[in-house]
């Protein structure tokens, strides 16, 4: 039978053939040969067909230092560092009680150093005096066996156990027993030539031309049959391929797009540096709200100063703080002040950009119903810890139309996160300065059989939607829900930050 081989095989089983020992570690000669270890072996599962060379596996017991070990490599054993504290302080004698202060070891290490000193016969202890003394028994102290062994752990983590001497064997025992020693056991593959691969000389062996690629000139020439087709296993699972993808949150913020455009609304947009006047008194929050705080708001200065809407808004805004204007309200009953509200921001929340949604309602001659939807930045003065982000996305919405109410926005949202695959929704009674009636919504999930809360809802007061003209029966849902809650609930992430610190292995693996 004639032997063909492919032209790498015939490379290793040359070199198979110049080593003297018959028993190689197939891992070592993989890197020898400069070749992967896959490779390697595909080439010897080629040789074994031909029966010229044969693998067979070996347990091996691999030892290296512990944790502690390797300290010790480091800052030498505690019998060394304590006696280089008695020479170090010319102590050719001393109390034991004082030995233990001046060493400054833990009670623990200190007795295991001493036990060793006197083990290495560098020590005597003696009471003979009525007191615990220890005495040094020696001029020199040069290097002990057991130290010079474990210098091999400098060049070498890891030593083949079955390789050692006799007498490394032994200091291996030792170090063993002080526990400063991890053991491992591995399987590893010894590769040789068989009987038939020691007298068959490389000049019997034909090279093999193996093609894994066809082209339309081999084909149509008939060259390709002077080719043997390597054979090609369509069951085995192929590399896994780390190519660039789209982020998860991103994914998901187009899924949350596809779904709301899918659900007849339009995407708008705001301006990240806001006006107090749309982040808060178009909402009707008072200029003395908590919320607009230092400790709660980013205030910027520069830009300095916002510019506000028309005279006739703003006029309105002023009097439905002042006394509710002709919203119908009283109002909050104090003097509402134009520069406040000129402050520049970065916006807390979605909410002032639907606001300024409303505001164009009149001048762009809308047809009702009105659906839009942002999903955006907001900021926060928040600490940032696993729950919490200083910014952070809104999915706000609002929907402008003639006696819509309650039950429409409940329907809206719960079908929003339906699409989302979360089944069950629960609103519950809330507040906001600027909704009436107002609703919390939470989702239920099951992985964790809880209710959490993802953001508010409600309908917009008069005082909100007059100064805009938007007047009853004409009605605005209105909602803004946390987007990162939703995402680690997706994604099954405990830790908010891992959505924006980009853990790889995560970003990896997720196939959202
Ligand atoms: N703006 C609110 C928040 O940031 C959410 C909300 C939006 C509430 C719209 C009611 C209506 O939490």
């Amino acid at each position: 039978m004639t032997i063909k081989l492919e032209k790498q095989t015939i490379e290793i089983f040359k070199a198979l053939k110049k080593k003297k020992s018959n028993e190689i570690n197939a891992a070592e000669f993989a890197d020898e040969l400069g070749i992967d270890y896959i490779v390697l072996m595909s080439a010897i599962n080629e040789l074994k067909k031909y029966d010229l060379a044969d693998f067979k596996e070996k347990e091996i017991f691999q030892v290296s230092l512990n944790e502690e070990g390797r300290s010790y490599l480091k800052e030498r054993l505690p019998e060394r560092q304590l006696l280089e504290v008695l020479l170090e302080k010319n102590q050719k004698e001393i109390s034991l009680e004082d030995f233990q202060k001046l060493s400054d070891f833990s009670e623990k290490l200190f007795y295991i150093g001493l036990s060793y000193m006197k083990r290495n016969r560098w020590i005597a202890q003696s009471k003979a005096t009525g007191e615990n003394k220890i005495f040094l028994i020696e001029e020199n102290f040069p290097e002990t066996e057991l130290e010079k062994f474990m210098e091999i752990f400098e060049k070498k983590n890891i030593l083949n156990y079955s390789n050692l001497s006799k007498d490394q064997k032994k200091f291996v025992d030792l170090l063993n027993k002080r526990q400063l020693i991890k053991k491992e056991k591995k399987t590893q593959r010894i590769i040789f030539l068989t009987n038939e691969g020691k007298n068959t000389k490389v000049s019997q062996i034909e090279e093999l031309h193996r093609i894994s690629k066809l082209s339309s000139d081999m084909i149509t020439s008939g060259s390709w049959r002077e080719y043997e087709l390597k054979p090609f296993d369509v069951t085995k699972q192929g590399p896994l391929l780390k190519g660039g993808k789209i982020h998860p949150v991103i994914s998901m913020i187009n899924e949350i797009q596809e779904i709301f455009l899918s659900m007849g609304f339009t995407e708008i947009r705001g301006p990240i540096i806001e006006s107090a006047f749309f982040n808060f008194d178009a909402l009707f929050q008072p200029q003395d709200h908590p919320a607009r705080e230092l400790h709660d708001t980013f205030y910027l200065d520069k830009p300095k100063e916002a510019k506000l809407p028309n005279k006739k808004n703003v006029q309105a805004v002023k009097a439905t703080h002042e006394n509710g204007g002709n919203s119908g309200s009283m109002g909050w009953g104090y003097d509402w002040d134009e520069d406040i509200a000129k402050q520049t921001l970065l916006r807390t929340h979605t909410t002032a950009t639907t606001i300024r949604r409303l505001a164009e309602f009149h001048k762009n001659n809308d047809k009702m119903p009105v659906k839009v939807f942002s999903i955006d930045r907001v900021f926060r003065n928040e600490k940032v810890d696993k729950s919490h982000l200083a910014e952070f996305t809104q999915i706000e919405g609002i929907v402008i139309d003639e006696n819509v109410n309650l039950c429409d926005l409940i329907g809206l949202i719960t079908e929003f996160y339906k699409k989302m695959g979360f089944e069950k929704i629960i609103t519950r009674p809330g507040f906001f300065p600027y909704t009436e009636p107002s609703m919390e919504v939470s989702v239920y999930f099951d992985k964790l059989g809880e209710w959490l809360e993802m953001g508010g809802s409600g309908i917009f007061r008069p005082e909100v939607t007059y100064p805009w003209g938007i007047k009853n029966p004409t009605r605005v849902l209105a909602w803004g829900l946390g987007l990162e809650r939703l995402a680690m609930l997706k994604f099954e992430r405990e830790d908010i930050r891992d959505l924006y610190i980009n853990p790889i292995k995560w970003l990896r693996e997720e196939s959202y």
